[in-house]
């Protein structure tokens, strides 16, 4: 299987992208890191990018319909496969939406479709929930919306602060991403109406 050309967008840390790097790195993704798209010239993601010798392309927003313009050129320029969201801030509009039909993916810090938009751990513990997560979806047009691929939930715990039930949400983050691009990769993903099916059940009880 020829492997796939992926093109991570972010905007911080970049603790995502490296847990797909290093799952592409191992063979365990049959896929390529070919570019990182990133909205912050200091953000630690191109630091890591520098490291791993992947070409990157930072573009700030200085007006929306430059930068959506901007964006698309980059990213067109790459020939991705596969678009991997990972810890971007912000929404693709909707010429990027529908040049790559199902070919991008995002993480989101709660179980979908509660708690979409920013803080999304802070929002859980405000809401006072017990048990929160993170999801892997296509992404629609809309904010943190499309199909879902695959969650993992995590308890939340009385004494949780954002900061702690975050921490305890990275950890799953790292391993479902890997888990969602891995079977991308693999050509195992199909959409049913809006089900996506394809994550095979060791994978989703794997802990
Ligand atoms: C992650 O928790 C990710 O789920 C979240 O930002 C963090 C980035 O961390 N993304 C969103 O909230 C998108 N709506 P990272 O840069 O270390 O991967």
């Amino acid at each position: 299987m020829n492997k796939k050309r992926i093109v991570i967008f972010a905007s911080g840390r970049g603790s995502n992208a490296a847990a797909l790097y290093d799952a592409m790195q191992a063979g365990d993704i049959q896929g390529t890191l070919v570019a990182v798209i990133c909205d912050h010239q200091n953000a630690q993601i191109l630091k890591r990018a520098a490291e791993w010798q992947v070409p990157t392309v930072v573009i700030e927003m200085k007006d929306k319909e430059t930068y959506h313009k901007e964006i698309l050129k980059a990213v067109k320029s790459y020939h991705p496969d596969l678009i991997c969201l990972a810890g971007y801030m912000r929404i693709c509009d909707e010429t990027l939406v529908n040049a790559y039909p199902n070919q991008i993916v995002n993480i989101h810090p709660a179980l979908l479709p509660s708690f979409k938009g920013l803080h999304a751990q802070r929002q859980a513990i405000e809401a006072g929930v017990k048990i929160s997560g993170c999801t892997v979806h296509f992404v629609g047009t809309g904010l943190d919306d499309g199909p879902i691929i695959i969650q993992a939930a995590v308890p939340v715990y009385d004494n949780d602060t954002e900061d702690t039930l975050s921490q305890r949400i990275l950890k799953e983050e790292h391993k479902i991403y890997v888990k969602a691009v891995k079977a991308f990769c693999e050509d195992r993903l199909e959409m049913k109406g809006r089900q996506v099916i394809g994550i095979n059940k060791e994978e989703k009880n794997d802990d």
